[in-house]
């Protein structure tokens, strides 16, 4: 059942919804997500998806595992793209993002193989620029993301675009490429590869700019450990240091999805 927000707001220009609990902010997610798959099927006989991987969306794939059981939405005509995934690491390595989405989204529902995009892993060093701006050219043959599932880094990340010094007209240009994890990214790893020295330090991302191309983000950001990296986005300015507000560089395409515990920094908001 649909629950409606407790709270809507209007902030740096982008829509943000508060729910009454992470779960119904996670159902308004996969919600959000159907419809996406609905209306760019009806129009573009597909859709195409990025999507995210953590804590966060675990509930949103659940609510879509549901949904399909249930005979009511199909990834048969669904291409995907996951925002990132370590590097180096095999897809079969439980911490990697190959394995994750096997595990949440890609063996309960009719996606087809081929149509399931996990940046790779094992791809040589040498190759991940040519592999990144490849993985770049499989999105735009597809027409483009009709939309991207975010979830948000305590330091503010997106995707593994982590805090840089570049402008904030840098940043919102910035491509899919291999990147060097934030030290608070690697600590918030520590407890998935079993301690904090295990965690693998590289990662590839999708880029800012491949990120804001999508017709519509969906920001979902849940828990008092969330709130100030959300305040921060939400109020701005746009900066680099913190790339969830560069969102607001394309704001009328994108939602914030938050629960009462990330909204807390927006009292008074
Ligand atoms: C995951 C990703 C990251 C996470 C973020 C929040 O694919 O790109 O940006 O969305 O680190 O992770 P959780 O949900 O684990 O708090």
């Amino acid at each position: 059942m649909k629950t409606p927000p407790s709270r809507t707001l209007f902030l740096s220009g982008m829509d943000v919804k508060v729910y009454p609990d992470s779960e119904s902010a996670a159902a308004a997610a996969a919600l959000l997500i159907e419809q996406a798959i609905v209306d760019a099927g009806g129009k573009r006989g597909k859709a195409v998806l990025g999507l995210a991987t953590g804590t966060t969306p675990k509930r949103v794939y659940a609510h879509l595992v549901d949904r399909h059981r249930a005979g009511a939405l199909s990834f048969r005509d669904v291409s995907t793209y996951n925002l990132d995934e370590y590097h180096p690491i095999a897809p079969n390595d439980p911490p990697s993002y190959h394995y994750y989405m096997h595990e949440h989204l890609f063996k309960h529902v009719d996606l087809a193989p081929d149509r399931a995009h996990v940046l790779d892993g094992t791809i040589p060093e040498a190759f991940a620029a040519d592999h990144a701006a490849l993985f770049e050219r499989f999105i735009e043959a597809d027409s483009g993301l009709d939309a991207q599932l975010l979830g948000i880094g305590r330091n503010g990340h997106i995707g593994f675009n982590e805090p840089c010094d570049l402008s904030p007209r840098e940043a919102v240009a910035l491509k899919t490429r291999l990147v060097e994890l934030h030290p608070t990214t690697k600590a918030d790893a520590a407890a998935e590869f079993g301690s904090l020295d295990r965690v693998i330090p590289k990662a590839l991302t999708l880029g800012i700019a491949t990120i804001l191309s999508a017709r519509l983000i969906i920001m979902l950001a849940t828990g008092g450990h969330k709130a100030e990296a959300v305040a921060a986005a939400l109020r701005g300015p746009m900066t680099a240091q913190l790339p969830a507000s560069l969102l607001a560089h394309a704001a009328a395409r994108v939602i914030w999805l938050l629960d009462p515990a990330a909204a807390r920094g927006l009292d008074g908001a």
